[in-house]
């Protein structure tokens, strides 16, 4: 996934935000991301992909990369088409 990818396909939030918000505002649980643009806040898809984020901008502790933008996507469809998330109203 790159910096301009959308991690919150709900809220459609960047990764590079969510990177900023994590090197600006240092939260210090990865709940507090929903302070940034509401991210997580939709179907939850992207809830592991944030912790994984946080976690890598408290130790380094994953390097696994992110998926790419179009496996992504395509992921979070299926969870939803599985019913594990519902995306807010306004977005798909
Ligand atoms: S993709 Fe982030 S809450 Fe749905």
């Amino acid at each position: 996934m790159e910096l301009d990818d959308e991690l919150c396909l709900c809220f459609h939030v960047t990764k590079r935000k969510v990177v900023n918000f994590l090197r600006i505002e240092k939260p210090k649980r990865a709940g507090e991301l929903s302070h940034c643009f509401g991210v997580g806040t939709g179907c939850g898809w992207c809830r592991p992909f944030l912790q994984r984020l946080f976690d890598q901008s408290q130790v380094c502790s994953s390097t696994d990369p992110l998926p790419d933008a179009g496996a992504y996507a395509e992921q979070r469809s299926r969870y939803i088409a599985d019913g594990h998330g519902t995306p807010p109203p306004s977005t798909s």
